[in-house]
Formats: C-alpha cells, structure tokens, sequence
C-alpha cells in the first residue's frame, strides 16, 4: 500500500487512495460499532490540538484511537495551554512531536495544517484548517454515500455556505474523483471559490451553480445541507443580511427521488428542519457513526498498521 505520512487535503488524493481508505474503514466497522475489540494501536498515542470548537471531529478521533487500544493526548483549550502565552504553532508542533505519534489539529487559519506538517516529526492530521479544508470529513462523507447511496454517477446538491465551509471545498475535490454531477446550491455571496470551480471543470465535472434546492431537488441522490458559517464572515453586518433561506422541509423534498438521502457535517443551526429526523432520507446521525470508522482507517493508515487489520 500506498504511504500516506499527513493528511492536510483531498486535492491531490486518486480514487485508488480514496477507496483504499474506504475499505479499511469498511474492515474496521465492527470494532467502531463495538461488536469487536482491538488492540492493534496499543502503545500508540494521538494528540488532539485543537483551536476551534469541535465535537464531532475530537471525539470520533478519540474514539477511533481508544477502541483500537490506543491512547490520547488532549492539549486542552487554547487557554489553558503556553499558545496563551504567546507561543507559536510551530513551536508547539515540534514539542508535541516528541510527545505523541499523531497529531490532529484544528485551526482557524487556513494553512495551518500545511504549515505545521513542515515542522512535524510525526503525521499531522488537518481537523479543519479556517475555510480551507477538512480532508477527514470528506473521507467519512464518502464512506456514507457508499453506504447509503451510491458513489457512482452520483448526482449531488452542495448547498449553503460554499464560499467559506471547508467541508465543502475538501468533498467537491473527492468527489470529481468519482465523475459525480455537482449542483452548487446557495446565495450569490457565498457561492464556491471561483478557482474551485475551475479546478472541478478541468477534471471534466458536470458542475451546475443555482440559487434554489427546488431547482435541482427532483434529480438529485444526495442533497448536502452545510451551516452558514457565522465565525469566517469578516463583517457580521454581511452575515446578518444573508437570509436562511436555504432550509430543507418535509415539503421541499416531496417530489424527491424515494431513497434520496440527506446529509450534513453537522452541527446543524436552521438547515434541517427536525420533522426529517424520523423518515428515512435523515443520513446525517449515520453520517457522524461513520467518522470513527473512517477515522480509525486513517490512523490505521498514518501510522503504518494497515497490515494488522
Ligand atoms: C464542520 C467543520 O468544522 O468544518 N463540522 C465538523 O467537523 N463536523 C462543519 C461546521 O462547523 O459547520
């Protein structure tokens, strides 16, 4: 296999990378779903560097290293550690090094994941850096289209903030790979980076940008709800005049496809409306099991124990 030292984003990785990741997570399932017990990360210890809220991200990793036997290392809040004291992320990257054989680190500046894979002796994971990417959402993201759709010819709508949601960035990158038909759905302002388009339509991908989920809600398989996000807007007065009109309702999905699945990286503000829950469209509490799965392949692969699966 493939070596794989950092995981900073998905626009480099092929379909064979890609896939090879999914079906080690597909072996690791049952150890996630706790049918199975593992130890084959024992003695090996993961640090959780985190400088943005996280539940979803954190905890999943946490769990996919403590169900595989191994252990973490959490540097806590940004204030409770010497970044209070001024102290800078390469500096605390190179001490961690020494402390742990994986780092996964969440950041508000995009390139701080890069940044910090320079100075590291060990395998950084990029958790989210600013509006940039989220390499290890998009891995699970993928796994719960395969899961509960389908990868191939996978007709999608992206919709909400695609301006500054990582999420978004790293999953239209994974999926070109996968020769999807992409609709970018959301408002004017916050439509995706010109340059990511272009890179899409230079792979050959179908992309079609609309204002309106009703526009493509009849053709779509997988309809991607994203939050807008309120932190990355440099003035709140912009953010405020941005309507929440992207919401997904019982009646905005009546002349969808039957098995058409609804999914979002969570957490949720407005986007979904809880009616959803119940039926069978609702993918997006799958979606969040999915992470430690995934999660666990990405150590698995990181750390070089793919073999012992
Ligand atoms: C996302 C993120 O942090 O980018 N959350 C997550 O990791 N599940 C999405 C978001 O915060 O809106």
């Amino acid at each position: 296999m493939r070596p794989m030292h950092h995981i900073i984003s998905t626009k480099e990785y092929t379909r064979e990378m890609l896939d090879e990741i999914l079906d080690l997570a597909e072996k690791l399932e049952p150890i996630a779903g706790k049918k199975i017990k593992s130890e084959i990360m024992d003695g090996k210890i993961l640090a959780l560097l985190f400088f943005e809220p996280s539940t979803r991200t954190r905890m999943s990793f946490e769990a996919a290293m403590l169900r595989l036997g191994g252990k973490t290392l959490n540097m806590g809040s940004v204030e409770a550690s010497s970044i209070a004291k001024g102290e800078t992320l390469s500096d605390t990257i190179r001490v961690i090094s020494q402390y742990a054989d994986a780092v996964i680190l969440r950041h508000p500046r995009e390139g701080a994941a890069l940044m910090a894979s320079e100075c590291s002796s060990i395998p950084v994971i990029n958790g989210g850096d600013g509006a940039g990417h989220h390499p290890t959402q998009t891995l699970l993201d993928l796994y719960t289209i395969r899961r509960e759709s389908r990868l191939d010819n996978l007709s999608i709508a992206l919709v909400g903030d695609l301006k500054y949601g990582r999420t978004i960035h790293s999953l239209c990158y994974a999926l070109s790979r996968y020769n999807a038909k992409i609709n970018l759905v959301s408002p004017p302002e916050l439509r995706l980076p010109d340059r990511i388009v272009e890179d899409l339509r230079m792979r050959d991908i179908d992309v079609n940008i609309t204002n309106n989920i009703e526009d493509v809600i009849e053709d779509i398989d997988v309809l991607y709800m994203t939050r807008i996000q309120r932190e990355r807007f440099p003035d709140p007065a912009e953010f405020n005049s941005i309507s929440d009109s992207l919401r997904v309702t019982c009646d905005l999905i009546q002349n969808a496809k039957p098995n058409l699945k609804i999914m979002h990286p969570l957490p949720r503000v407005n986007e979904i409306a809880p009616e959803l829950d119940a039926t069978p469209h609702a993918a997006y509490f799958k979606q969040a099991f999915y992470g430690v799965p995934v999660r666990m392949a990405i150590l698995c692969k990181v750390l070089g124990m793919e073999d012992k699966i």
